[in-house]
């Protein structure tokens, strides 16, 4: 049974580490592929995903494939009243494509290209990304999203690519009211003494704290002369208090892709 709930929308892409999604139809005319990589067995899993649902997509990402895909509902998004495809629902914006999906049922997944998932990125409730790990040639891009408004869910390596779930977390809106105005998005040198002064005060604050309370409790074993066990004590008790507070003002640092933490590990197919 799908875990999706309903009034979900899926964005499910394919990105490489530079962004690329694709090339333009200007370029595509001139030669260059729509998809510029192979990686056979990512369209293979994009498919199981995405049957029996309902794929949104551009008339330019239409206009690559050439047809609908079988054994799912196709929506093609376009200004052109006009525009008709045999086996294809028409929608004249985004809002009316995911009112023809609710329509139609079953799971809604937004398949590009750039123009289509950044109006739809705000709606998303799902990323499914597929991350193609090599810098490709391509002028267009998947839109970049605040990533601290995600959690990645599960992440599976694949033969030549990694795909990852993010799911919106269901507090980012008050987190975006609350933080996203006045904070940087990545730890700037002013944020990381702020917040190495902020630790520091509150450990001083909750060590203090434990003097106190031993003291009243008569333990003077513990406060007389330099005795580490409090400061140890308190550093434990504060360790939780701190990780909460980086958690709330960065918890995904970076207006990025996924891409950073696979740096961090040294890059995929590396590792
Ligand atoms: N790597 C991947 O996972 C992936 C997935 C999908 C696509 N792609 C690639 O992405 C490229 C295409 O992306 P793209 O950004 O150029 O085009 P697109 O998003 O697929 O389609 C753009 C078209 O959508 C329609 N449209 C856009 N905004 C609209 C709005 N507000 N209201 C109504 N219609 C609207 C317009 O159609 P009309 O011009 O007809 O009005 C516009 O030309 C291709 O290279 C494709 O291969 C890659």
């Amino acid at each position: 049974m799908s875990d999706v709930p309903p009034g979900a929308v899926t964005l499910i892409a394919a990105v490489a580490r530079n962004g690329v999604i694709g090339n333009s139809a200007a370029r595509i005319a001139a030669g260059a592929p729509a998809i510029p990589w192979r990686l056979p067995g990512e369209l293979a899993e994009f498919r199981s995903i995405t049957m029996g649902g309902v794929l949104v997509m551009g008339r330019a990402t239409y206009d690559t494939i050439g047809r609908p895909l079988p054994g799912r509902t196709t929506i093609v998004v376009t200004r052109d009243p006009s525009w008709s495809a045999e086996g294809v629902l028409v929608a004249g914006s985004l809002e009316s494509a995911l009112a023809v999906a609710a329509e139609v049922g079953g799971e809604v997944f937004v398949a590009g290209g750039a123009q289509i998932y950044a109006l739809a990125m705000p709606l998303a409730t799902r990323q499914i990304l597929t991350l193609v790990p090599a810098d490709v040639d391509g002028d267009v891009a998947y839109p970049e999203f605040a990533a601290w408004e995600w959690r990645e869910t599960r992440r599976v390596r694949r033969d030549g690519y990694e795909r990852v779930w993010l799911r919106r977390l269901p507090s980012s809106r008050l987190r975006r009211f609350a933080f996203e105005r006045y904070l940087p998005r990545k730890p700037g040198p002013a944020a990381r003494v702020i917040a190495g002064l902020a630790f520091v005060s509150g450990l001083v604050a909750v060590s203090y704290w434990l003097f106190d309370l031993a003291r009243q409790h008569g333990r003077d074993d513990l406060t007389a002369g330099p005795r580490p066990v409090i400061l140890i004590l308190a550093s434990i008790a504060y360790w939780p208090a701190a990780c909460l507070f980086w958690w709330l003002l960065y918890p995904r640092s970076g207006r990025s892709m996924p891409w950073s933490s696979i740096d961090e590990r040294g890059g995929v197919g590396h590792g």
